[in-house]
């Protein structure tokens, strides 16, 4: 059987994986955070504190990618990501990392490696993935590709609340900086930017719930590739 991906591409803070996710379960469709994987690049630098002011030496950063090893581990129906047999989800999403991930995301030799193992990890399947560059670059064949755009200072509220859940307090401030910054310098490098797919659907969810963008998305699955859905 030929695999169905949906791309879900766009900005920090978009609500792009909790999109993702959902799709995932009313479709029985397998889930890929790609970010994550760029997250836990990140984390292994600062354990292995490869950052000197900003920068990071490049051989040094190729070097450390040999010793990585990603798993996952099922928690509550969910899977979590493990560097090296730690499980390392909720500490992949703090500010630290969040602050550091796009300069580890702009080396061509990363996003490789990345690419390498999410293409891998799929084959045959039927996946939604999030990411930049899901449908630009990792699967430009995608049957789905979604683009998604809301305010920022709605995104930052958004990100607050959830880091707020998980137990990690950044202000409002750090935080919207945060998402500023990293838009910039994701739309702004030069490999594999974030960039919207010429064929993408754009959903801007500023002011949308969840259920709306489930709605929004069952029905192009509906009328555009004939799934079926039981009711839920
Ligand atoms: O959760 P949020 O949307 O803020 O970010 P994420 O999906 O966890 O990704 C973290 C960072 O990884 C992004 O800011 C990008 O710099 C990078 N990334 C990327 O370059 N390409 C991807 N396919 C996914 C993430």
């Amino acid at each position: 059987m030929t695999s169905f991906i949906i791309a879900i591409d766009g900005f920090s803070s978009t609500g792009k994986s909790s999109f993702a996710q959902m799709i995932a379960k009313r479709m029985n469709f397998v889930y890929v955070d790609s970010g994550a994987i760029y997250r836990l690049v990140t984390l292994n630098a600062l354990q292995q504190d490869l950052f000197k002011d900003g920068s990071i030496d490049q051989n040094l950063l190729k070097d450390s990618l040999e010793s990585i090893d990603v798993s996952y581990e099922i928690k509550n129906s969910k899977s979590e990501i493990c560097l090296n047999g730690v499980n390392v989800e909720k500490r992949i999403r703090m500010i630290d990392v969040a602050d550091h991930v796009s300069l580890i995301a702009s080396f061509g030799f990363v996003r490789d490696w990345v690419n390498d193992k999410l293409r891998k990890s799929v084959l045959g399947m039927n996946v939604v993935m999030d990411g930049r560059d899901i449908g630009t670059t990792v699967f430009p064949n995608a049957q789905l590709k979604i683009f998604m755009t809301a305010d920022p200072q709605i995104r930052a509220q958004r990100r607050v609340a959830q880091l707020a859940a998980s137990g990690s307090n950044p202000s409002f401030d750090e935080v919207y900086k945060n998402i500023l910054e990293r838009d910039y310098f994701d739309s702004h490098r030069e490999v594999s930017p974030l960039k919207q797919a010429a064929d993408a659907i754009v959903l801007d969810n500023s002011h949308m719930t969840m259920e709306q963008q489930m709605d929004w998305i069952m029905s192009i699955m509906r009328e555009k590739f004939n799934f079926t859905f039981d009711e839920a």
